[in-house]
C-alpha cells in the first residue's frame, strides 16, 4: 500500500465506522514504520492501537520488544546510549520562549518534506547553556519524544581518545550510526570536546580539533536532531557555537516556576504541604530545579515515616530550617 493509500484506508474505515478495517490499515502503517525504523513511532502507535482494541497491553509491547533487532552493535554500544524517551514537555516547567523556539524545531522537523521541497532543510542544531540541574537532558529527551524518534547519548568516556585521530574517528562512526536513522543526538556536556585537549595541548592541536569538530558538525544530516548542552558556552569556539541555529538559555527556576514545580509535585503524590506556596518559593528562590525536586522529596520522606502523624505544616518547616542551614543562599 502507498501513503495515500493508507490514508484514504484510515479515513474510509473511520468515516463508515469499519474497527475491523482501521485496525488492519494501522498494522500495517506499524509494519511499515518497523520496516522504516521508526521504532518509537511503531511503538507509540502500536499503544494507540491497543487502547483501541482493548488487548492486553504488555503483550504487544512485548511482542514489540522482542521484534526489535539488536540496532546498535556491540562497538558502537560503548560509544552511544540509545534509549526510547519517556520524559515530555508536559513533565517539565519552563517559560514560553524556550518552549517557542523548540517548538518551531519540532514543526519544521515533522514537516521537513514540504521544506524539502523547497529547497530548503529543517534545522537541526539545538545548543542547550546552562547551571545543572535546570532541564538540559530532559528537554532533550522531551524534543525525542515529541518528535517520536529515539534518544542517542553520547558517552564522552569512551570516546574520548588520546589522540585526536582516534576521538574524530570514533564521533564519525556515532554519526555515521545516527544518520541512518531520524533521532536526537544528545552531547551533555559538549565544550568538553574542545576544552580537555585544549588544556594539554599546543595551538595548533586545538585548531585542528575545531576544525574537525566542524566537519563533523557539517556533515550531520537534517533529519538528526543535535542537541549540545553545556554548563559554559563561553568555553565555546565561536565557529563551532554558531553552528546552532537555535541556542536557548536554561535559567534557574524563576518564583512562579518554583510555585508551579511544588503544585505539581503536589499533585503527583496526592500530598499537600500546607505552606503558603509564596513563603515556600521565597526561601528556595536561587536552587535549581532539581533542587527544588529534591527538597520536595525531602519533605515526603519525613512525611511517610513520621505517618500517622500527619502535621506537614511542621514537617514542611522543619525541611525548610535545616534546609537553610545547608544553603546560605536564601534571603
Ligand atoms: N524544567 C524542569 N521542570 C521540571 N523538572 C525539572 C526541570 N529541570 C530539571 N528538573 C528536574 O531535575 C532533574 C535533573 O534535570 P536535568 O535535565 O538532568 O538537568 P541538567 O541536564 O540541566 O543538569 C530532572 O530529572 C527533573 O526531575
Ligand atoms: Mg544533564
Amino acid at each position: 500500500m502507498t501513503t495515500s493509500d493508507k490514508l484514504i484506508g484510515l479515513v474510509k474505515a473511520g468515516a463508515l465506522g469499519d474497527k475491523r478495517q482501521f485496525q488492519k490499515v494501522v498494522e500495517t502503517i506499524i509494519a511499515d514504520e518497523k520496516l522504516k525504523k521508526h521504532f518509537v513511532v511503531a511503538e507509540r502507535l502500536e499503544q494507540e492501537l491497543e487502547k483501541f482494541s482493548n488487548q492486553n497491553n504488555q503483550k504487544i509491547i512485548k511482542k514489540f520488544i522482542e521484534s526489535k533487532p539488536n540496532t546498535v552493535d556491540s562497538k558502537l554500544e560503548t560509544l552511544v546510549n540509545e534509549k526510547n524517551p519517556k520524559i515530555s514537555f508536559d513533565d517539565l516547567v519552563f517559560s514560553h520562549h524556550i518552549q517557542d523556539s523548540l517548538l518551531e524545531l519540532i514543526e519544521e522537523q515533522n514537516r521537513a518534506d514540504i521544506l524539502k521541497s523547497y529547497g530548503i532543510a529543517p534545522r537541526n542544531r539545538v545548543l542547550l547553556i546552562g547551571p545543572p540541574g535546570n532541564g538540559k537532558t530532559s528537554i532533550a529527551e522531551a524534543l525525542a519524544e515529541s518528535l517520536m524518534v529515539p534518544l542517542l547519548v553520547v558517552r564522552y568516556e569512551s570516546v574520548i581518545g588520546s589522540y585526536l585521530g582516534e576521538t574524530a574517528s570514533r564521533l564519525r562512526q556515532i554519526i555515521d550510526y545516527a544518520s541512518m536513522q531520524k533521532c536526537v543526538l544528545f552531547f551533555d556536556e559538549f565544550e568538553t570536546l574542545g576544552k580537555e585537549r585544549g588544556d594539554s595541548h599546543d595551538s595548533g592541536e586545538i585548531k585542528r580539533i575545531v576544525s574537525s569538530l566542524l566537519m563533523l558538525i557539517d556533515s550531520i544530516p537534517s533529519h538528526v536532531v543535535i542537541v549540545g548542552a553545556t554548563n559554559h558556552d563561553e568555553l565555546l569556539d565561536r565557529a563551532v557555537w554558531r553552528r546552532f541555529q537555535i541556542r536557548v538559555n536554561i535559567p534557574k527556576p524563576t518564583r512562579a516556576q518554583i510555585e508551579t514545580l511544588l503544585m505539581k509535585f503536589e499533585d503527583r503524590y496526592n500530598i499537600k504541604f500546607d505552606y503558603a506556596y509564596e513563603t515556600l518559593s521565597k526561601k528556595l528562590y536561587g536552587v535549581s530545579f532539581s533542587e527544588v525536586e529534591e527538597f520536595c522529596r525531602t519533605v515526603m520522606r519525613k512525611y511517610i515515616l513520621n505517618l500517622p502523624n500527619k502535621d506537614m505544616r511542621n514537617i514542611v518547616s522543619l525541611t525548610l530550617k535545616n534546609w537553610s542551614a545547608l544553603n546560605t543562599i536564601n534571603e
